[in-house]
């Protein structure tokens, strides 16, 4: 694929099965596996089904406009007060409210990245300077670091979509203490990090040094509840006033509100969600590798895919894979990502090997041709 493809042309996220379909000339409503979002294939956990008629009852009232028994249990599940942290109506929301809190001002975003902070950041007037990861994904630290002196806020996405990748946590200490000395904010967008096992690399513990930092949050990708729409913003008592200052009322629905506390409570679903992240990776990686597929070096449930022999262009991978049922994420829409990837989520054992199976296919016409 190349970028001189019109960009408008491709649906603008993953998880839109039909547009894609029909962006690629396929029957729209054929039976696919889509690979293209980024959603936990364990989630919504079993027991929401049985529990969401019975929230259907409060309907006819207007939620708590605080939310308070959602944002009291994501404290306490944070080790934070209810102070610091606003709900809102996905990590979407979240992102907007972090720009809107920096109207007009000036930005950096660490591309490539997911497309909303360009879109909030423009929505609300701020001029935008990009930089850039490496081929490898890693991040320059030079230039990150005079970002934090030069801009007035900085957009990180940790892990990072569409790479997966985690910038060093040593980096993050660095970009704090320049960020706290040049009163810079660092918005770093945490929407993937419950994927990750290890909880040292979240960065809450930090929010009680830095009063310049602020975590945006997603509970729609873990628990695959993305037609609920559930996030939250965490920050110092301040920023987070401000950014409830600007936020629409009642921006979350009562049912989604009232499913906080049960979802943060499920400690077996997340446990399980890790286990089977391990195991899929554990088993993708090195077939890939085998199979001559570049993998960038992810740590969560979704991962950058390139035939090794073929780097640079995914487009005939793309449309072998939708041939198969397989839908991919395609990529153009990335500012800076080199062409020839293509983003797959981690699902099912089943569906991973059916992938395993397409991409042998492929490289076995490959070798053939
Ligand atoms: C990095 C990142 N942040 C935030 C979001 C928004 O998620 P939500 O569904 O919670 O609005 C997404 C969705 O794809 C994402 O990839």
């Amino acid at each position: 694929m190349t970028r001189d493809t019109p960009l408008d042309d491709w649906p603008r996220h993953g998880g839109q099965p039909q547009a894609l379909l029909k962006r690629l000339g396929l029957t729209p409503g054929q039976p696919v596996r889509d690979f293209s979002a980024n959603l936990n294939p364990l989630g919504p956990p079993e027991w929401l089904d049985e529990h969401l008629p019975s929230l259907w009852h409060g309907i006819d009232r207007y939620p708590d406009p605080d939310y308070y028994t959602a944002r009291y249990a994501i404290a306490e599940a944070q080790g934070l007060d209810a102070s610091q942290v606003l709900l809102t109506n996905g990590g979407a929301e979240a992102i907007f409210l972090a720009a809107a809190l920096h109207t007009g001002r000036r930005a950096a975003i660490v591309q490539p990245t997911f497309a909303e902070y360009a879109r909030a950041c423009q929505h609300y007037r701020l001029t935008v300077r990009n930089i850039f990861l490496s081929p490898d994904f890693a991040i320059d630290e030079t230039r990150t670091l005079e970002a934090m002196r030069e801009a007035d806020v900085v957009f990180l996405c940790r892990p990072n979509n569409p790479s997966g990748t985690l910038v060093p946590r040593a980096l993050i200490d660095k970009m704090l203490a320049v960020g706290q000395a040049h009163g810079t904010c660092l918005v770093v967008d945490e929407a993937f990090i419950d994927f990750i096992e290890d909880p040292s690399e979240s960065l809450t513990p930090l929010l009680a040094e830095y009063p310049h930092l602020i975590l945006l949050r997603s509970l729609t990708k873990l628990y695959a509840i993305p037609g609920l729409r559930l996030g939250y913003l965490l920050g110092a008592p301040d920023v987070v006033a401000r950014a409830t200052e600007v936020q629409m009322p009642w921006s979350v629905n009562a049912p989604a509100a009232a499913l906080v506390a049960p979802l943060l409570a499920d400690g077996d679903f997340v446990a399980c969600t890790h286990a089977w992240l391990r195991r899929e990776l554990d088993r993708l990686q090195p077939t890939l590798d085998r199979l001559a597929f570049d993998v960038s070096p992810t740590r969560v449930n979704f991962y950058l895919l390139r035939d090794r022999r073929q780097p640079r262009s995914s487009e005939a991978l793309l449309r072998f894979l939708a041939s198969a049922g397989i839908l991919a994420r395609p990529t153009h829409n990335f500012p800076g990502l080199e062409d020839g990837w293509l983003r797959l989520a981690v699902r099912s054992a089943e569906d991973n090997d059916c992938l395993l199976a397409a991409l042998a296919a492929w490289r076995q016409r490959q070798e053939v041709s």
